[in-house]
Parts: C-alpha cells; structure tokens; sequence
C-alpha cells in the first residue's frame, strides 16, 4: 500500500487553456530522475489518483508536475481548477522504470516525446548526472501546436548548458512554426528529416530510443523502428535499443 502525503500547492503556470503547470511542496521521499507520483484529490469522499512525472530535477525541492486538462477527465480538470496554497495528496515513494539506470550504453541517447511525455526527461536533463557515458544526446518535443511548446526555453537553456552534447528539436504537428519540423515523430523518423535536422543518425548500432507519451505514438514509433531500423524493446534479460513510457 502506497503511503500518501499532503502537499501545498505553491505556484501555477497556464501555458495555453489545457496545459499548465503545478509546483508543490511536500515531504516526499527521493526520487529517481524519470519517475513518477501519484497525485491524488478527495472528490466527494473518494480519492481520485492519477499518475504523473516529475520535471524538476530530484535535487529540487520544489515538486513540478506538467499537465494537460483532459476534457471530461475525472481528475486532471480538477488538478487544473487548483488555486495557490491549495493542498492535495501525492504518494510519498515515486515509482516507475523510466530511468537511466534502465538505459544501456550507447553514443546518442534519443529522447523522444509528445505533449506531456516531454516531463521526465526534462528532470533527468535537468539534474545532469550520470550521463557521461553518452556521447550525444537528443531531446524531441512533438506538439499539436507551436504554443504547445511550453518548457521550449528551458530546453533551450539545457541545450547551452550541455555545450554541444545536447540537441533539442521541437515538432508541431498542426502548424508551420519557426525551428520546428511540421508533421508527426514516426513520419519524420521514416523520411529522415528528424535524423537531418538534428545531424545524428538512428541506428540499432549507435542509438537508444526513449519515447514517452502518446501510447499511439510509442506504438507506432516502436513499429516503425522494429521495420525499418532492425531495433527492439529493451528489456533487462534481452538487451535492445527502445524503452518506452505510455501515459494511458
Ligand atoms: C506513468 C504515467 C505518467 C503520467 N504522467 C503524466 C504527466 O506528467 N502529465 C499528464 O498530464 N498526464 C500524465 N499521465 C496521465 C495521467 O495519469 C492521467 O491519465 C490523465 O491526467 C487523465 O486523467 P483524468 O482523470 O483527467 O482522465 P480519466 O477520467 O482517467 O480519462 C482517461 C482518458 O483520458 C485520456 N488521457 C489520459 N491521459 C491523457 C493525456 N496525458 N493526454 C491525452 N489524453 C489523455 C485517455 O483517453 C484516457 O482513457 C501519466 C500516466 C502514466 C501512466
Ligand atoms: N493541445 C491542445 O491544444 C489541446 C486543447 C484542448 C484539449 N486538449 C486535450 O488534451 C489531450 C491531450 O492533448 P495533447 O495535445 O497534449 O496530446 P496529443 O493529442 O497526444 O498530441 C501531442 C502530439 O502527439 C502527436 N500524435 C498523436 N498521435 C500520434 C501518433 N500516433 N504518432 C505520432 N504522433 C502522434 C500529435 O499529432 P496530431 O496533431 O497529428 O494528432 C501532437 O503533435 C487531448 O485529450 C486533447 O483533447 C488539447
């Protein structure tokens, strides 16, 4: 059984009308760079609970939570009504094995994601650890729309930090938008633009793929890596080139 804490909600970001942020303070045990909370809300006498990544580095004190409101969702639209010195409950362990102890040595680290999916690696990049043993890193954020692209300043920011060693790429799927590729991340794989805009390329030899978000998307980049790059799942007792998060 999970122990639950409450935290206070200490600030809000609203991105666009769907997407915002929620920092927290709580008395969480350490996470993992990657991992997941549980956050929960008492809705008429029930605890409604959901699952959600941390994006700040686990050096942080300050809990940050990217979201997006599904519409008719039970709990994300009343995570999104939540108001500055609110409180809620979160679990006090974080779980989840999308993490780099999980990755296998390779020369670039490709970290692919859609809409929210783009929070775990942004708490890896940002705590920076253990990294050493890639040469290159990439971070994709695919998103309907340009002003989607919410943490695009700090994967900015990252990018100058790494000197070199990180490449970021945004997506937008809905729109042409400045520094962007327009189109969906398996399409962009399958005629090389994504490889040609970054200046790496994806091969079973020298790449491992992360992907996170949209199950659709994984499974569809899965697929296409499976056909056309000869790659496979990772798994601990098989050793393979994709490792994947879905967020439902
Ligand atoms: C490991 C993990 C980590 C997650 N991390 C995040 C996160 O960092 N940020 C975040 O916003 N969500 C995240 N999610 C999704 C989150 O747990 C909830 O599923 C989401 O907030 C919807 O909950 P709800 O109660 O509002 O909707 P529900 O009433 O549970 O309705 C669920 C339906 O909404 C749709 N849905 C669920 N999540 C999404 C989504 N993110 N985008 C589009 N449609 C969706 C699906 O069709 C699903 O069947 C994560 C899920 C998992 C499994
Ligand atoms: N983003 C918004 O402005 C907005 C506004 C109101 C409500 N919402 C709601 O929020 C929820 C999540 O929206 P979201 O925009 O964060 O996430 P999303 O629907 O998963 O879209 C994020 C990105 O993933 C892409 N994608 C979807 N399926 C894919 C696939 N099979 N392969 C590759 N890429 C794929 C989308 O491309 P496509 O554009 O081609 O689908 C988009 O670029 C939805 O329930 C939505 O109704 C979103």
């Amino acid at each position: 059984m999970a122990n639950w804490v409450t935290g206070k909600v200490t600030d809000i970001t609203n991105w666009t009308d769907s997407l915002f942020s929620l920092k927290v303070h709580a008395p969480i045990e350490k996470f993992t760079a990657g991992q997941f909370a549980k956050l929960g809300l008492e809705i008429e006498g029930v605890r409604i609970q959901r699952a959600y990544s941390y994006v700040n580095s686990p050096d942080d004190n300050n809990l940050e939570f990217y979201l997006v409101t599904v519409p008719e969702g039970k709990l994300s639209p009343k995570l999104a009504a939540l108001k500055t010195g609110d409180e809620l409950l979160l679990t006090e362990q974080a779980a989840g094995f999308f993490v780099l102890d999980e990755i296998p040595d390779c020369q670039t680290l490709w970290m692919l994601s859609t809409g929210t999916g783009i929070g775990p690696y942004l708490s890896i990049l940002q705590q920076g650890k253990n990294l050493e043993r890639f040469e290159n890193l990439v971070l994709v954020h695919a998103a309907r729309w340009g002003n989607d692209l919410s943490y695009l300043p700090i994967m900015q920011n990252l990018e100058e930090k790494f000197q070199g060693k990180l490449r970021i790429q945004a997506v937008v799927s809905r729109e042409k938008w400045p520094n962007s590729l327009m189109g969906r991340i398996p399409a962009l794989i399958e005629n090389g633009k994504l490889e040609a805009s970054v200046g790496l390329p994806m091969q079973a030899e020298n790449s491992h793929i992360m992907l996170c978000g949209n199950p659709q998307m994984v499974r569809d980049t899965q697929q296409l890596l499976k056909e056309q790059r000869g790659m496979a799942k990772h798994l601990r007792r098989k050793p393979g080139h994709i490792t994947s998060e879905q967020y439902w």
